[in-house]
C-alpha cells in the first residue's frame, strides 16, 4: 500500500483534463546513494519498467509500451520522494532559453502550478528565479504557492545541471507530492530540541497519524527530546525512555516522565497503557525490532500504533525492509515505510494496530503545512 493511501482522499472537485504529452519515462527523485534500493523496489513491485537515466538523487525508468499509469501515479517505492512522468531534457546556457525550452517540450498552458527542484538538494540553484520564469511563461500567478493543492497538475523542472533540466509533471495528491521534489517544506523551528521534532512532524503529515489529545506516547531513544517535544506539543502525555539526558525544556514540562535507562532495564509491565510507541533509538535496525517486540508483544501492552525509525547503517541494508515489515505484521500492525526528506540514511515505518477503524470525527493532532 502506498504511504499516500494513509491520508485523508483528496478532494478534486475542478474540471480536470489530463496532461499531453503524456512522457514515456518516469523520473524518480530519491536520497543521494539510495538509488540501487529504489531500483530493488522498482524490480519487487514493477518490474516491467526499465532503468533508463541513473544519476546521484534521479532514475528514470522507460514505462512498457501501453502501460500509461493514472496521473497521480505514486508507486510505493519507499525511497522515492517524487515520482514525476518524464518528458525529456533541455539544455541550453540561459535561463530564458531553459524555459523557452521546457515550455516547448510541456506545453505552457493548463498548468496549475511549477515544482523546480535540484536533482542533488545541497547544490547552490536559484530555484525561485527558475520557478519564478516558468510560472510567467505558464502564465501563472507570481506569488503562486509552492506547495500543490490536491488535484493540481504540476509542471516539474529537475536542475540536473545549471545548464542542463529534466522536464515533466505529476498530478498532486498525497502530502510528499504536493511539495517540491518530495521535501518537507518546513524549516525546523528555533525553539526545538533537535531535528527529530522536524522527522516526526514529516511523519505525522505524511502518514496522517492521528495522534489524540490527551493519549500517552512512549518514546525509546528520547533523549534530547525533539520529538517527546512534538508529541507534548499535540497534546499527548510522553514518557522519554533513554539512558541520555532530556533537554530542560522538555524534561520541565508536566506532561513529561524521564524514564533514565534503556529499553530492556523497563519492566514490561510499565508499557501497559501506551497508546503509541515511538522509537529512535541509534542501534542497529534488527536491535531496534528486538527493542520494539519485546515491548508490544508484552501481556496487557497493545499500542494503536508504532513510529519507528530504523537506521540503516548502509543504504544495502534495506534489502531487508520485507522481512523487517512481516514482523511488523507478526505482531498484529499494519506497516507502511518511507524515507523521510528530513532524515538521514533511514526508513521511518508507521504501523497502525491492525483491524483497527481510521477514525476520521476524532480531534487530530496533525499539522499540515499548506493546508
Ligand atoms: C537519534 S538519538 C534520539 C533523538 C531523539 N528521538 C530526539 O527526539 O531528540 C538516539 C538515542 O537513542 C538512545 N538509545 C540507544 N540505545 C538505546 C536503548 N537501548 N534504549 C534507550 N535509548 C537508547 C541514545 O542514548 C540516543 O539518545
Amino acid at each position: 500500500m502506498s504511504p499516500a493511501s494513509a491520508a485523508p482522499p483528496p478532494t478534486y472537485e475542478r474540471p480536470y483534463t489530463s496532461p499531453r504529452p503524456r512522457g514515456g519515462f518516469l523520473l524518480v527523485a530519491c536520497p543521494g546513494g539510495a538509488e540501487e534500493e529504489l531500483c530493488r523496489r522498482q524490480r519487487e513491485l514493477l518490474p516491467a519498467l526499465q532503468r533508463g537515466a541513473w544519476r546521484r538523487g534521479v532514475v528514470t525508468f522507460r514505462l512498457p509500451a501501453g502501460f500509461d499509469p493514472p496521473d497521480d501515479f505514486f508507486p510505493d517505492l519507499v525511497f522515492a520522494r517524487a515520482v514525476i512522468r518524464s518528458l525529456g531534457q533541455v539544455t541550453a546556457a540561459t535561463t530564458a532559453k531553459l524555459v523557452a525550452a521546457a515550455t516547448a517540450l510541456a506545453g505552457a498552458a493548463d498548468w496549475d502550478n511549477v515544482h523546480v527542484f535540484p536533482r542533488d538538494p545541497r547544490a547552490e540553484t536559484d530555484v525561485s528565479a527558475i520557478r519564478h520564469a516558468l510560472l510567467e511563461a505558464c502564465a501563472l500567478p507570481a506569488d503562486a504557492p509552492a506547495i500543490a493543492a490536491p488535484g493540481d497538475r504540476v509542471l516539474d523542472c529537475v536542475i540536473d545541471t545549471p545548464d542542463r533540466w529534466w522536464v515533466g509533471w505529476h498530478r498532486a495528491t498525497s502530502p510528499p507530492s504536493r511539495w517540491p521534489g518530495g521535501m518537507y517544506p518546513v524549516p525546523l523551528p528555533a525553539d526545538k530540541v533537535s531535528r527529530a521534532w522536524l522527522k516526526l512532524d514529516e511523519a505525522i503529515a505524511t502518514f496522517g497519524i492521528p495522534l489524540g489529545h490527551g493519549e500517552r506516547a512512549c518514546e525509546l531513544g528520547g533523549a534530547p527530546g525533539g520529538s517527546c517535544q512534538r508529541l507534548l506539543e499535540a497534546g499527548l502525555h510522553v514518557v522519554g525512555v533513554d539512558p541520555a539526558l532530556v533537554d530542560e525544556r522538555v524534561a520541565a514540562q508536566s506532561r513529561f516522565t524521564h524514564w533514565r535507562k534503556r529499553s530492556r532495564d523497563v519492566k514490561l509491565r510499565d508499557f501497559r497503557g501506551f497508546d503509541w510507541i515511538v522509537s529512535d533509538m541509534n542501534i542497529d535496525p534488527v536491535s531496534t525490532l528486538e527493542a520494539l517486540g519485546r515491548v508490544v508483544t508484552a501481556p496487557g501492552v497493545r499500542p494503536k500504533g508504532i513510529v519507528a525509525t530504523l537506521k540503516l547503517p548502509a543504504w544495502s541494508r534495506a534489502e531487508a525492509l520485507p522481512a523487517w515489515l512481516a514482523t511488523f505484521r507478526g505482531w498484529g500492525y499494519a506497516p507502511q515505510a518511507r524515507h523521510l526528506s528530513t532524515g538521514g540514511r533511514e526508513l521511518c515505518v508507521y504501523a497502525e494496530r491492525a483491524g483497527r477503524p481510521r477514525s476520521t470525527t476524532r480531534r487530530r493532532a496533525t499539522r499540515r503545512p499548506g493546508r
